[in-house]
């Protein structure tokens, strides 16, 4: 019995073994940086998305920039999509605890609310429902009701422009093949970003173990 118990256990455990893709992610340096993650994991597509993270995030930043919005601003547009290097299912949210130990509370708050937002036109500032959603989800698509409540909530709320303006540079941030760098946003990044000495995934954040899997997504438990 217990050699039978021995046996499965070893098979498991080989075809644990297994599920490691064959091609390693490119090495990380010991202590890794926010600049680091995006040159080493978020510049390639993931989970089937047509384009790499920061490819995308990195014009949306850009395009902040470029109409002279505040550095928090610029930044929340920088790490608006982080979180779909995670986990694709609520990239908003999953984004935002992210991130929520090292930026301000209004820059996570930004980032949570912009999925929601992208859903809910706002003619006074000029946003229209993405063209890209209706080829998405099709011409009579609904969001869930989380989705609606989330709108709603952040539409009365104080921050409200914050987060709608990431849905603003968004829908013009999808160039597939851009020359693309971190480099424009480090000084932002330096100011606004509590970079950890430990490097991320090392320290003792509550978020940790979500850079961790953003690391290395392979590890076998
Ligand atoms: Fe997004
Ligand atoms: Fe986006």
């Amino acid at each position: 019995m217990q050699d039978e118990r021995t046996a499965t256990l070893e098979q498991i455990g080989a075809a644990f073994r297994q599920t490691r893709p064959p091609e390693p992610e490119a090495d990380m340096p010991a202590r890794p940086t926010l600049v680091d993650i995006f040159n080493l994991r978020l510049n390639t597509p993931k989970f089937g998305l047509p384009i790499a993270a920061a490819v995308h995030c990195t014009q949306c930043a850009a395009q902040a920039l470029q109409a002279g919005m505040d550095e928090e601003t610029v930044l929340a547009c920088l790490l608006h999509d982080v979180g779909l290097a995670v986990c694709r299912p609520d990239h908003g949210w999953w984004g935002a605890q992210l991130v929520e130990p090292y930026v301000s509370e209004k820059v996570s708050w930004a980032i949570r609310y912009h999925q929601a937002l992208r859903y809910f036109p706002d003619e006074s500032v000029g946003y229209e429902y993405p063209q890209m959603y209706v080829k998405m989800f099709g011409e009579d698509y609904r969001p869930p009701e989380y989705i609606a409540a989330a709108h709603e909530y952040a539409r009365n709320h104080k921050w409200y422009m914050h987060s709608r303006n990431i849905t603003l540079f968004d829908d013009y941030s999808f160039e597939k093949n851009p020359t693309w760098s971190v480099e424009p946003f480090t000084d932002i990044v330096g100011r606004h970003f509590r970079q950890p000495k430990e490097g991320l995934g090392n320290d003792a954040s509550a978020t940790s173990h979500m850079w961790r899997t953003l690391i290395d997504p392979s590890k076998p438990l």
